[in-house]
């Protein structure tokens, strides 16, 4: 029986899946790299960093596991949305990739909204425009590089990079497309008349497919350098979000997932593209055919705790950062964090917005820092549980996904301020194991992405239930985050 391949560029680290369709059992391999940080607001990394680091991954899983690896029957991909890499006509890369992270385009989110009204990029986008998204990047390398600008062969988004060192051929699907803001989400095709009206060349755009459809085959060189055999048959795959709710079994409405990874997302499969008509949320194609998810998104989830781990109390490991947060009382005596060190976008839609500890008093030590970092993300995740409520999208259970899913300090905070029960899917790394299902769906190992997630998706037995008394203080110190925010917007530019 067959073993599939997923593949996860992530932000902070790519990781690859084997998947034994026979078994059940599934072995990963991680490999971390950096954000490169230039200068302040912006966030770059070199799309050749990803590929020594997929090709080291690689090369580990098949000195590791050479049986699994040698029947290896079709490849899948999930990869950090939104993000550019341009290339020349051969593939080269001409820059390192700008991602989703990066802030640098605000000046060209102006001149996007000077030619563009909101209510157009309802209709067409689904979404607001926003930093980071690959249609302002793309603005900003044309009004400041412009010698880049003209060498433009190709523009992808970072999975597509690695897909086309594995199988030479350059394509993407609707699920990363429609996350560059410059795709016709209700159509799913690229937003022609706006790729014209900001004077970008439509041949720079390539093809687009289904999440599920075969890309291509690894190549001759490919299986030279990672010992994958020739041949074998690749699919485009999806944005990580996407990959990640197919992972966790989230293929048909009434599912909603707590996502907590770099950054956080809230997020629900959708058969048609509704969207909210204040742009605080976004709907993009998912990696299931003809499908849509709707999304609530924060920026700094799993990087604010990051960042407090290595910048702030330079301690060892996350482990032992969630010991402290549980050593804390529920509210953090009253110390509330903003989440906002990268800008924000569900719900502000703030590229300028900006992180905040208040409410410090000589009682508060380490542990109280920790919990109200925790506290203070998922009081960024509630808010976009609130639009769904208000879009008449509900759910009683939450399932929680990513990284901040390891930490059972989280996981009960998650149930107490959304005041929800919260479950935790079986297998680890959600966003590979959707890759491997859209590749298995793909290459007709599976019949459909509801059979596979029958087959693969299962529910550890602890299920979070909300306590109470948490939830009351977490309830009145939610209406003081909010009020942080407005009441100091103005001063955060
Ligand atoms: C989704 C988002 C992140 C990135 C990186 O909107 O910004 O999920 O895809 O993980």
């Amino acid at each position: 029986m067959s073993v599939i391949l997923g593949i996860d560029l992530g932000t902070s680290s790519v990781k690859a899946m084997l998947l034994d369709c026979e078994n059940k059992e599934t072995a990963v391999e991680t490999q971390k790299y950096e954000v490169d940080i230039p200068q302040m607001n912006y966030a770059e990394q070199s799309p050749e960093v990803w590929w020594n680091a997929a090709k080291a991954i690689l090369n580990r899983l098949k000195d590791k596991y050479p049986d699994s690896f040698a029947r290896i029957a079709a490849i899948g991909f999930s990869g950090q949305m939104h993000g550019l890499v341009l290339t020349d006509k051969e593939g080269k890369p001409l820059r390192p990739a700008i991602l989703w992270l990066d802030q640098r385009s605000r000046e060209e989110l102006s001149l996007i909204q000077q030619n563009m009204s909101t209510e157009e990029m309802g209709t067409v986008f689904c979404n607001r425009v926003f930093t980071g998204f690959a249609f302002p990047s793309l603005l900003w390398v044309k009004e400041n590089e412009k010698e880049i600008f003209e060498k433009i062969g190709h523009v992808m988004l970072p999975k597509d990079y690695i897909r086309m060192k594995i199988t030479g051929n350059i394509g993407t699907e609707m699920s990363d497309a429609s996350s560059t803001a410059i795709f016709n989400t209700p159509k799913r095709e690229w937003a022609w008349d706006m790729i014209d009206r900001f004077g970008f060349p439509r041949d720079i755009f390539p093809e687009c497919n289904e999440a599920d459809e075969i890309a291509g085959y690894v190549t001759k060189q490919c299986a030279e350098e990672t010992g994958l055999k020739e041949g074998i048959p690749v699919v485009y795959g999806a944005g990580d979000q996407p990959a990640q709710s197919i992972g966790n079994g989230c293929f048909r409405p009434g599912t909603i997932i707590s996502n907590i990874g770099t950054g956080g997302q809230i997020s629900t499969y959708i058969d048609k593209p509704i969207y909210d008509k204040e742009l605080r949320t976004h709907t993009f194609c998912h990696g299931i055919q003809k499908g849509y998810t709707i999304m609530g998104a924060t920026l700094c989830s799993g990087m604010s705790l990051n960042w407090l781990k290595n910048k702030v109390l330079e301690v060892e490991n996350f482990k032992e950062l969630s010991k402290m947060a549980g050593e804390a009382e529920a509210g953090s005596k009253g110390l509330i964090y903003l989440p906002y060190l990268t800008g924000e976008r569900t719900p502000h839609m703030n590229p300028s917005a900006k992180g905040m500890f208040f409410g410090i008093t000589l009682s508060h030590d380490r542990k109280y820092f920790v919990r109200s970092v925790l506290e203070g993300v998922t009081f960024s995740l509630k808010d976009s549980l609130t639009i769904f409520d208000e879009l008449g999208i509900s759910g009683d259970t939450i399932i929680a996904s990513g990284g901040g899913a390891s930490s059972d300090e989280w996981l009960q905070i998650q149930a107490d301020i959304f005041e929800k029960r919260v479950t935790v899917c079986e297998v680890g790394e959600q966003a590979c194991l959707g890759a491997c299902i859209m590749a298995g769906v793909g290459t007709g190992i599976f019949q459909s992405v509801e059979e596979a997630c029958e087959r693969f998706v299962s529910f550890r037995d602890k299920v979070y239930e909300p306590n109470r008394e948490n939830a009351k203080i977490y309830r009145e110190l939610y209406e003081k985050y909010g009020k942080l925010y407005k009441q100091n917007e103005a001063f955060m530019n």
